[in-house]
C-alpha cells in the first residue's frame, strides 16, 4: 500500500515537472527571508503542512534535473523502484559498517557489485563497495594504489617514501583528483597533465614520454587515470592502450568510469570501454547513468588484499570480524557508519533486468546521436567527438554565456557552458534523463536555432 502511495506521488510529480519550469529565478535573500519567517523552530508545526511547504520549495526553487529537457552534468532522472528502495532504506536505517549488523544488506550489495564487476570483465575475486559518489571512489583508488606501492606509507606517511609519487591524467580528468592530491598530501604538483589527441583522449605516446622523464628525474610514477566519459566532453580515453602501458611499466591503472561505466551493459556501446577489464581499479556511479538517486558511487578493485590493507581498522568497540570469507565494510573502505546505498541499484536492476537497462541506456545514446545530427543539420558546429550522449556545440558569433542565460530564462532547456582546453566556451548538452524523447530534441534544436538566429540579426 505504501508503495502505491509513493507511485502515485512520483507519477504526479513527474507529470508536473515535465510541464513546468526547469530553472528557477530566485535570489538567496528570498529563500532566507522565507525560511526565517516560517521556521523559527520555537513551536511545533503539523507534519502535513511542513511537507507540503518543503515540497513546494523543492518544486519552485530547484533546477529540475528530472525534467526531460535537463541536459546537464550527469544528474539523472530517477526510476520509481530506486526511489522506493531508498525510502525503505531510510525507514529501516540499517547500519552497514559491519556484516553482522546488516547481513542481508551486506549480501545484497555484494551480490549487486559482483554482477557489475562481471559486466566490466573484472575477475571474480574483485573486491568492491558502494561509496557516496565518484569523488570518494577516486580517492579510494589513490589511497589503495599508494598503500600497495609503498607499504611504508600507511605508517610513515609521504616523508617515508624514497621518491615523490606522480599521477598521470589529462586536463579533462575529473576535478576531484585535484582535491585528492591535496587531502592525501601528495599535492597538486604530483599531477602530471598528459596531452590529449584531437578527440580529447589521453595521448599514450605523451604519457610514455612523461613517465620516462619522471623516472630519469628521480620521481616515482604511481598510477594513470583513464576516464571513460570525461565530464566536459564525454571523451573515452584509450583504456586498452593505457592498460597495456601500465602493465608494462608496473603502474596502477585506474579507470574513472563514473558516468560512462553504464555503457558496459550495452552490446552496442561496450566496445568503447575495451580495456576496462584490465584496470586495477574502477570508479562507476550508480547515481549517474544508472538513474538512481544520489549518492551512490561504486569502487571496484582487483587487489582485495591491497584494499583490506589500505583501510584496515582495529578498535576495542567494534564487533569481532565474522568468520569466513566476509569483509566488514568499515575496515575495507573510507566510510565507517554506512547507509544501505546499494539497495536502490539492486531493486532497479531486479525490476528492470539487465535488458531493461540496456534499452534505457541505448535510448539515451540514440537521443544523443539525434541531438548531434539535428544540431549539425541546423547549422551548428559540433566540437567534440564521443559515442556517448554528450554534445558540445557552438556557432559563429554566439555569445555562449548570454545564450545559456536566455535558454534558462525562456525555460527551453538547462544546458551549461564549457571550455575545452584553451578554446573559447561552447554549449554542453548531455542526455541525462531517461525521459528525454525525440519531441524534446526537436523542440530544443528548433528553439535554440531560432534564438541564435534572432540574436545574430540583432547584432547586425
Ligand atoms: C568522470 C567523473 N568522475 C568523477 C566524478 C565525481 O563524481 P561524484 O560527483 O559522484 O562525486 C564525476 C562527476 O561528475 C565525473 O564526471
Amino acid at each position: 500500500m505504501m508503495f502505491e502511495d509513493i507511485r502515485r506521488v512520483a507519477s504526479a510529480l513527474e507529470a508536473d515537472i515535465a510541464f513546468g519550469a526547469i530553472v528557477p529565478a530566485v535570489r538567496p535573500d528570498e529563500i532566507r527571508d522565507y525560511l526565517a519567517s516560517r521556521y523559527t523552530f520555537s513551536n511545533a508545526l503539523p507534519l502535513d503542512d511542513v511537507i507540503a511547504d518543503v515540497a513546494g520549495m523543492m518544486r519552485r526553487w530547484h533546477v529540475q534535473v528530472t525534467h526531460p529537457r535537463y541536459f546537464g552534468l550527469f544528474n539523472p532522472s530517477v526510476t520509481l523502484p530506486s526511489v522506493i528502495a531508498d525510502t525503505l532504506t531510510a525507514m529501516h536505517n540499517p547500519q552497514l559498517a559491519t556484516w553482522r549488523t546488516s547481513p542481508a544488506a551486506n549480501e545484497i550489495e555484494r551480490h549487486t557489485l559482483a554482477w557489475l564487476a562481471g559486466q566490466f570483465g573484472l575477475p571474480a575475486s574483485t573486491i568492491a563497495h558502494f561509496t557516496t559518489g565518484g569523488a570518494e571512489a577516486n580517492l579510494s583508488a589513490v589511497v589503495v594504489a599508494l598503500a600497495r606501492r609503498f607499504p611504508q606509507w600507511s605508517d610513515g606517511g609521504l616523508r617515508s617514501l624514497p621518491a615523490s609519487p606522480a599521477i598521470y591524467l589529462t586536463g579533462d580528468a575529473h576535478g576531484s583528483f585535484g582535491k585528492i592530491a591535496r587531502v592525501t598530501g601528495l599535492g597538486c604538483d604530483a599531477l602530471r597533465m598528459v596531452s590529449v589527441d584531437a578527440d580529447r583522449r589521453l595521448d599514450v605516446a605523451d604519457l610514455a614520454r612523461r613517465v620516462d622523464r619522471d623516472r630519469r628525474n628521480g620521481f616515482a610514477p604511481l598510477m594513470v587515470i583513464g576516464t571513460a566519459g570525461t565530464t566536459a566532453a564525454g571523451a573515452v580515453d584509450p583504456l586498452a592502450d593505457i592498460a597495456r602501458f601500465c602493465r608494462s611499466e608496473g603502474l596502477w591503472f585506474h579507470a574513472d568510469a563514473a558516468w560512462g561505466g553504464a555503457a558496459a551493459l550495452s552490446p552496442r556501446l561496450r566496445v568503447h570501454l575495451d580495456g576496462i577489464a584490465n584496470a586495477d581499479s574502477v570508479t562507476c556511479d550508480a547515481h549517474k547513468w544508472f538513474s538512481v538517486p544520489m549518492g551512490a558511487g561504486m569502487f571496484f578493485c582487483r587487489h582485495p588484499e591491497a584494499v583490506r590493507d589500505a583501510f584496515r581498522a582495529h578498535t576495542g568497540y567494534m564487533p569481532q570480524p565474522t568468520a569466513g570469507a566476509i569483509d566488514d565494510p568499515y575496515a575495507t573502505s573510507l566510510q565507517w557508519s554506512r547507509r544501505f546505498i546499494g539497495l536502490k541499484l539492486f531493486v532497479a536492476l531486479a525490476q528492470r533486468g539487465g535488458g531493461g537497462y540496456v534499452e534505457t541506456i541505448e535510448h539515451q545514446a540514440r537521443m544523443g546521436d539525434l541531438l548531434r545530427d539535428s544540431l549539425a543539420r541546423a547549422g551548428w558546429t559540433i566540437v567534440n567527438r564521443t559515442p556517448l550522449p554528450l554534445v558540445c556545440f557552438t556557432r559563429s558569433g554566439l555569445d555562449v554565456g548570454r545564450f545559456i542565460a536566455d535558454l534558462c530564462e525562456r525555460q527551453i532547456a538547462w544546458m551549461s557552458e564549457v571550455r575545452l582546453g584553451d578554446s573559447p566556451p561552447v554549449v554542453r548538452a548531455c542526455v541525462t534523463s531517461l525521459r528525454t524523447r525525440k519531441e524534446d530534441i526537436d523542440y530544443v534544436v528548433r528553439e535554440m536555432t531560432r534564438l541564435a538566429l534572432r540574436d545574430s540579426e540583432v547584432q547586425v
